[in-house]
């Protein structure tokens, strides 16, 4: 590991599995302190177990890892982030939206409301509160940093992928546009589509799929380090890793 992460404070969102949660290890190798974001609190404390072991930090002993229990479908409490966080650490330098939800496979007119609403909620509507709330500490930092985690579901005819595909296609807009605003400003915001990564998302979307012929999410978590290093100078970009 390099220190490319020394004393950043990270939120990382859906960092109890899969991708979000090894992009957690990754950085809190790296030196950042990480506040995870989940609803799964056994999940979020095996990632901060993980770290603990590899850091080789005492059970006594302070953790560079924050737990923040949380569903993102609560949009107020998303709006509690940045203050709580500003509180606690009077800072912040790295935001990395990454939760997101599949929903339902199925035609258009098929899909249930609560279904609807719940993924719009989460892969969208929570992601702007998630920026309106930690703009404010991203700008304050000397080098802030966002990443928000796409689809390739966003481009192209997409039947039966119903309000993930529209969530991620809005998600790129609207971080596009945060982007725009932001070009004068120290910050480095972008996009990081991860291509087909072996997780929970991915077996549920193509469950006939041999999870062995995809690639793990360790090999995309580099990415994520480098784009979120005070030395990064890509902004506005959808980096596609695959
Ligand atoms: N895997 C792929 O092939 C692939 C490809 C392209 C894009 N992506 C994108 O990559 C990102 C991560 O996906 P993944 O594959 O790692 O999926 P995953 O293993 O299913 O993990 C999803 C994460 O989102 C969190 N989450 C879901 N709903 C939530 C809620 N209401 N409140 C708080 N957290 C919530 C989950 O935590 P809890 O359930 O504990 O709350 C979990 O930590 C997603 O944005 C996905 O669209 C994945």
């Amino acid at each position: 590991m390099t220190g490319r992460l020394k004393d950043r404070i990270a939120l990382i969102t859906g960092a109890s599995r899969g991708i979000g949660a090894e992009v957690a290890h990754r950085f809190a190798l790296e030196g950042a302190h990480v506040v995870l974001v989940a609803r799964t609190r056994g999940g979020l404390e095996d990632v901060d177990d993980r770290i603990r072991a590899e850091l080789k930090i005492a059970p006594d002993e302070d953790s560079p890892v924050t737990l923040l229990e949380l569903d993102l479908t609560d949009l107020d409490a998303v709006d509690r982030i940045g203050p709580t966080i500003a509180q606690r650490f009077g800072k912040l330098d790295i935001v990395v939206g990454n939760a997101g939800l599949l929903g339902e496979m199925s035609p258009m007119h098929h899909i249930a409301t609560d279904v609807w609403t719940e993924v719009v909620d989460v892969n969208l509507n929570a992601n702007w509160r998630l920026i309106r709330t930690t703009d404010p500490l991203l700008r304050q930092s000397d080098a802030g940093r966002a990443v928000f985690v796409t689809s390739g579901a966003a481009h192209g005819k997409r039947p039966y992928w119903g309000a993930y595909a529209v969530t991620k296609a809005a998600l790129e807009m609207m971080v596009s546009c945060w982007a725009a605003e932001t070009e004068e400003t120290a910050m480095r915001i972008n996009l990081l589509d991860p291509g087909a990564t072996r997780t929970t998302m991915r077996a549920d979307a193509y469950p006939g799929e041999d999870p062995s012929t995809v690639k793990p999410p360790e090999d995309i978590a580099g990415a994520f380090t480098q784009l979120c290093s005070p030395g990064c100078e890509q902004h506005g970009d959808l980096i596609r890793v695959y």
